[in-house]
């Protein structure tokens, strides 16, 4: 039994409390199908978010089966099921890969045999058998649904919360769809809390709430709504609604509801009399015999673990990536392209350095020409070298950013919706930062490698790739940061292209920056310091060259590893607790 007791949801508008959820009192027993109708914007998605506890409420109490879920934890994440209103699966996956992880991700399963056992069963409950190898993106609107829903059961919940799982479908898939989630309430006991605006098909369910400014006005059997709103069409209901304030009819639900409460209680008698509804699990012989491959035995109740989760996250990440040509395309292309951009420039940087020393001049006049024009080779090949380095560094920069920018804010909705299933959000974090590590290598190693086959560098190889991958790797990071922070993609994006625009003109590579500002500014600029710590690493005469046109002071490597590493270590704390933090549209 599912009860609510005077539970409101209340919010500050304006200074002043606003209950979207107002004093629901609702009692719902095992096995039943309820709809929750209401206009737009009376408060059902919020209603429904309350009962799975995603708006924690704010006066009143929930319990379930006897337990107080404010007081003894919120349901475990194998108990309930949450349908939003938006699509929980990726494009790119076909339906059986999302049923796959979604098992994976919230099912401790012994081997692999019980795993296939319970997609199959759950494939065969929502109908989506014959189009298990069909990609999300060509699914039609009925079958996201269907899908939806079997990502859902996956973890046999005891009850499952539905948030306008009909709306915008053709009758005939609604139809269906009621059909399917009234037929999976008649098993097991299950619960199905369906919230629909939609006043069709309402005699499939066993019990009607009607919702109306966040107040319960009518909680009965379907086929005594018409006579309770004194209407002859259902479809009059909601204009007939604003013919009284809310409190009205919340005053008059109270004094109704005893009676009605004890009809919904008689034809649940007639049901579980008749057969028609089961409460007990239903034990199914499994077709070999073999008592393990059983699912309808009770699941293992904890989650998978943290290496489990990891391994499939990061799996289906790869197969994500793959799937999408562009993606592929574009991230080839980047990494073939921009390396070739920066050796356009390396004739320049190539260039012999002469020393003093190697030249003796009978004259003064000539000697002194020829110390001029000794200066002028050096700063041409300094500022080359310079150069180079700093465009190595800042598209390794902007490489950075276009790996990570959109990593978690593209997906949220579906993290969230995961995170509430059960996904640890560390395991999350680190299949990020595998997968992300994959490219800041090869990004990192093929560019330096690509810009040393042309001579572009002049000094310890090894030194010049660490800070290459140093910098590709704090500028994902902090990007990741972004993506975990911010509430959408494009926000996220946009922001982590302007830290990469900042990169170049903050650095000091090119403009000296007023003294006092550079000190300020300094610390935070990731750029500056790959930089800085390869020209470190240039030979001694090359290093001299640099030095001689640069207007800005180096800093030595250990501080440059180190401040690197620090980028690299905030930005992912800052990832991980983006990520902890629930964000729900
Ligand atoms: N967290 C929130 N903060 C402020 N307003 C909210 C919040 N959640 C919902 N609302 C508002 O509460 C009302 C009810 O929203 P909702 O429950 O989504 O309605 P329904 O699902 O019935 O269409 C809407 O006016 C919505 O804008
Ligand atoms: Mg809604």
């Amino acid at each position: 039994m599912l009860e609510l007791k005077d539970v409101c949801f209340t919010i500050k508008k304006d200074g002043e409390d606003v209950n979207l959820v107002d004093h629901v009192s609702i009692k719902v027993p095992k096995g039943h199908f309820m709809a929750i109708v209401g206009p737009s914007g009376c408060g059902k998605t919020t209603l429904l978010k309350t009962i799975a506890g995603l708006n924690p409420e704010s006066d009143g109490a929930l319990f379930w089966e006897g337990r107080n879920l404010s007081e003894e934890g919120d349901f475990s994440p194998s108990e309930i099921g949450y349908v939003p209103q938006f699509s929980i699966a990726y494009d790119p996956l076909t339906v059986d890969e999302s049923v796959e992880a979604a098992t994976r991700l919230r099912v401790r399963t012994r081997d692999t045999a019980e795993l296939d056992h319970r997609i199959d069963r759950v494939l065969e409950e929502t109908g989506l058998e014959a189009i298990s190898d069909r990609p999300v993106k060509v699914l039609s609107g009925g079958q996201k649904r269907r899908l939806g829903l079997a990502m859902e059961l996956v973890s046999d919940p005891k009850i499952l919360l539905c948030d306008e799982v009909t709306s915008g479908l053709d009758p005939r898939s609604e139809r269906e769809i009621v059909r399917l989630l009234h037929d999976l309430s008649r098993k097991d006991g299950r619960i199905v809390l369906s919230v629909t605006h939609s006043l069709a098909h309402l005699e499939l369910y066993d019990s009607i709430l009607v919702l109306h400014e966040g107040r319960v006005v009518f909680h009965g059997p379907p086929d005594r709504l018409n006579h309770y709103f004194s209407v002859k069409d259902t479809e009059e209901i909601y204009p007939r609604l604003s013919a009284q304030p809310s409190e009205r009819w919340q005053a008059s639900w109270i004094k109704h509801s005893a009676s009605y409460y004890a009809m919904l209680e008689k034809t649940r008698e007639r049901l579980i009399a008749s057969g028609d509804l089961s409460l007990e699990r239903v034990k199914t012989a499994p077709a070999d015999g073999d008592e393990k491959s059983d699912t309808r035995e009770p699941a293992d109740t904890r989650l998978p673990g943290f290496f489990s989760q990891f391994a499939t996250l990061l799996s289906r990440r790869w197969r994500i990536f793959f799937r999408d040509r562009g993606q592929v395309f574009l991230q080839l292309a980047i990494l073939l392209c921009f390396p070739v951009l920066v050796t356009l420039f390396s004739d320049k940087a190539s260039g012999n350095i002469r020393r003093y020393s190697d030249i003796r001049q009978d004259n003064m006049a000539a000697e002194i020409q020829e110390q001029q024009s000794v200066r002028a080779d050096q700063a041409k090949v300094g500022s080359a070298i310079s150069g180079i380095i700093m465009f190595q560094v800042v598209l390794l920069a902007l490489m950075g950013s276009n790996n990570s920018a959109r990593e978690i804010a593209g997906e949220r909705p579906i993290y969230e919706k995961e995170k509430f299933g059960g996904l640890r959000p560390m395991a999350y974090l680190w299949s990020k930062i595998a997968f992300l590590s994959c490219l800041v290598i090869a990004q990192s190693l093929w560019m330096a490698f690509f810009v040393n086959l042309f001579g572009a560098f002049r000094g310890e190889f090894v030194e010049h790739v660490i800070f290459l991958l140093l910098i590709n790797a704090s500028m994902t990071s902090i990007c990741l940061a972004i993506s975990a922070l911010m509430r959408t993609a494009e926000q996220a994006s946009l922001l982590s292209i302007y830290l990469v625009g900042f990169q170049l003109p903050l650095s000091g590579a090119v403009l000296a920056l007023p003294e006092h500002i550079e000190a300020f500014t300094r610390p935070f600029i990731s750029a500056y310091w790959a930089w800085s710590g390869s020209v470190e690493a240039l030979q001694s005469q090359v290093h001299g060259a640099v030095k001689s046109v640069i207007d800005t002071s180096l800093s030595n490597q250990q501080a440059c590893v180190f401040t690197l590493a620090v980028h690299i270590t905030v930005a992912l704390t800052l990832a991980w607790i983006g990520a902890r933090r629930p964000q729900w549209e």
